[in-house]
């Protein structure tokens, strides 16, 4: 039996709608030709949808759990790349996903910067807050490029190992999320954070400012090394008002984007501003993404009509309706499918798999998913 899974799509997915931004080489209506997952960032709709999950790597693998143990943390985990290699295929190996995303952590390049970073057993990161300009000045961007060389090398070799139609997807956090564990030292309601949005706004801005130059060499270095899309996981960026939404949220990713594009003209660009909420229209407006991935929260067809369409939706099933699993799943997952038939769309859920999902209800999941006329 081929290494991979298979109970993968039979053959590519029907094409059904070419948007004019599609270039002249994508018109071909040779279906063999290209990855559905960027197929489907470029504009064309497949259906049904590609399928890849937020977390699709992790604890809820039993393979996973084996192979975390043979490091002695988390982050010397990220590090070894041959251990990144495999804890990023591990999911496509089993499900058959449409993509890969490269298994690292946000919190990476904190620890790239010359933050001190680790992570908790069973509690999460930890992070020594950052306070004032003195903590500003210890984050080094010129040590970044060295300092993810790992990450680098584990994007060499996912991208070597997948099998033909799986696409790779690189990412970084987003500047706010990013200020929020290091403003904050650990995940909460980060109070500190949101306290110095409000009472230190210019020193804030030059932390975002910083961040944000940040990621965007993390992520011009990831799509260097062969990372096929890239995804900015802007996770708390529902915690701000609308103001501030686009201060720290929109405006660093407008740049982030720029940046990229400039670089790297056709290279897909996803955003996940995590519980925007009717923030969402000025992010498509004016974050420069090509796609958006939606959290659980989001009504998919209100999130149509705010966003243009030549912008690509994600998601976004609740990540709870996969760990209960059965017919409330089946519902849920067969009602985001009746809202996207007719729009270019990525199955996914609204965050993360959860670590207590059962294998079991992936596999139905994606039966289900792929199953549909
Ligand atoms: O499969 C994948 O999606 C790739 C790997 C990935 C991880 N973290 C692995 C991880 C990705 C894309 C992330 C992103 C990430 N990390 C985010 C943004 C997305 C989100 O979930 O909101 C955030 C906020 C973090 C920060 C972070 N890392 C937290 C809060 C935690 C602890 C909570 C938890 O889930 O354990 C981590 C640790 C972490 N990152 C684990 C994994 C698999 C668990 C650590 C372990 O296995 O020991």
């Amino acid at each position: 039996m081929n290494e991979w899974a298979e109970n993968g799509r039979a053959g590519y997915p029907r094409l059904h709608r070419v948007p004019q931004r599609l270039p002249e080489r994508v018109k071909d209506s040779s279906i063999e030709e290209g990855k559905p997952l960027l197929r489907v960032l470029a504009g064309e709709a497949a259906w049904p949808s590609p399928l890849w999950l937020m977390r699709q790597a992790g604890r809820y693998l039993p393979e996973y759990r084996a192979l975390r143990a043979e490091a002695p943390d988390f982050l010397s985990f990220c590090l070894t790349p041959e251990l990144a290699i495999e804890a990023s295929l591990q999911p496509v190996r089993r499900f058959g996903f449409d993509a890969a995303i490269l298994f690292s952590d946000i919190l990476l390049l904190p620890w790239a910067l010359g933050y001190p970073v680790s992570f908790a057993e069973g509690i999460g990161p930890n992070l020594a807050p950052l306070d004032g300009r003195a903590d500003l000045a210890k984050l080094d961007l010129a040590r970044v490029p060295e300092m993810i060389e790992p990450v680098l090398q584990a994007i060499r070799g996912v991208r070597k190992a997948l099998p033909p139609a799986c696409a790779l997807i690189g990412f970084a956090g987003g500047p706010f999320t990013l200020a929020c564990y290091l403003v904050d030292g650990r995940g909460g309601e980060f109070e500190r954070t949101r306290r110095m949005v409000r009472e230190e706004p210019v020193f804030f801005a030059e932390l975002i400012a910083c961040l944000t130059q940040a990621v965007l060499g993390q992520l011009a270095a990831e799509a260097e090394a062969g990372a096929e899309a890239l995804m900015v996981f802007d996770s708390w960026a529902g915690l701000l008002s609308p103001r501030l939404f686009r201060s720290f949220v929109i405006e660093p990713m407008a740049t982030i984007t720029a940046g990229l594009k400039a670089r790297f003209p056709t290279l897909p660009l996803i955003g996940f501003p995590r519980l925007a909420g009717l923030n969402l229209e000025a992010y498509g407006q004016l974050a420069g993404v090509d796609c958006i991935a939606l959290d659980s929260g989001a009504d998919i067809v209100l999130a149509r009509r705010l966003v243009s369409s030549s912008i690509v939706l994600q998601g976004n099933l609740d990540p709870f309706a996969l760990l209960c699993g059965g017919q409330d799943m089946r519902e849920e997952a067969l009602g985001i499918g009746r809202a996207v038939r007719h729009h270019v769309h990525i199955f996914n859920l609204g965050h993360g798999v959860l670590p207590g999902t059962p294998v079991d209800h992936v596999f139905e999941l994606i039966a289900l998913w792929r199953g549909q006329k």
